[in-house]
């Protein structure tokens, strides 16, 4: 509990320095964490998150066996960075940009042992542009198993990765939980490559 309230009050403070990148006034509840958790594929077992916060997300990962070596974190906010890094010592939590994820997953060593089964983003997409969200969902499904799922919760009513990006990268969405219980409510999208679509450059993937 008093973990939570310092990662509020952590949290409020990066908001006021910057709160267009930190895209919350607070860390993510229990309950969107697990909506979130919901959607990963069957029998994952290696995710990457991306923008881990204060851990709201990172926490639930690492209760639900998703720990170590298995699980790579990405924030750029080196503030919040290194607050993960104290939070969770042996779990990969990198400092960079979500943009630069196989670049980063590939020094980190997270590649090592074959693509990720689920990314889980907390990022504000809506906040950012277009080239930006493709250049990361590109990078995302580079990362990822072929039927691997990225898992993102937005604020608004809208998927907040458009069909212009959806379409040319091959992806389908599906909108998954509703949750009241957040600050602000929120709901879950998760994305897949179309069974019936090639997509992205393969380079990372085996
Ligand atoms: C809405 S907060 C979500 C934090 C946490 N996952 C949660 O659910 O409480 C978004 C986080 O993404 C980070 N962020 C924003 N842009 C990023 C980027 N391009 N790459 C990595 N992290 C980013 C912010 O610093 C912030 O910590």
């Amino acid at each position: 509990m008093r973990n939570r309230s310092s990662g509020r009050l952590r949290f409020i403070g990066q908001w006021l320095k910057n709160p267009r990148q930190t895209a919350s006034v607070t860390p993510s509840s229990p309950e969107l964490a697990a909506a979130m958790l919901a959607e990963l594929p069957a029998h994952t077992t290696r995710v990457i998150e991306l923008g881990g916060g204060t851990g709201a997300i990172t926490h639930a990962l690492v209760d639900h066996g998703i720990a170590g070596k298995h699980l790579l974190v990405l924030e750029l906010n080196a503030h919040l960075h290194a607050h993960l890094h104290t939070q969770f010592p042996g779990e990969g939590a990198v400092l960079g940009d979500a943009a630069e994820l196989p670049r980063l997953a590939a020094e980190a060593g997270f590649l090592d042992a074959g693509p990720a089964d689920a990314v889980i983003s907390g990022l504000g997409l809506l906040a950012m542009n277009r080239r930006h969200v493709k250049r990361i969902l590109e990078g995302a499904f580079a990362c990822l198993r072929p039927d691997g799922r990225f898992i993102q919760f937005s604020y608004g009513p809208m998927s907040p990765v458009p069909d212009s990006v959806l379409q040319p990268l091959g992806l389908s969405m599906r909108r998954g939980e509703f949750v009241l219980r957040n600050v602000p409510p929120a709901t879950v999208w998760v994305y897949q490559r179309s069974q019936s679509k090639a997509v992205i450059p393969r380079s990372v993937n085996r």
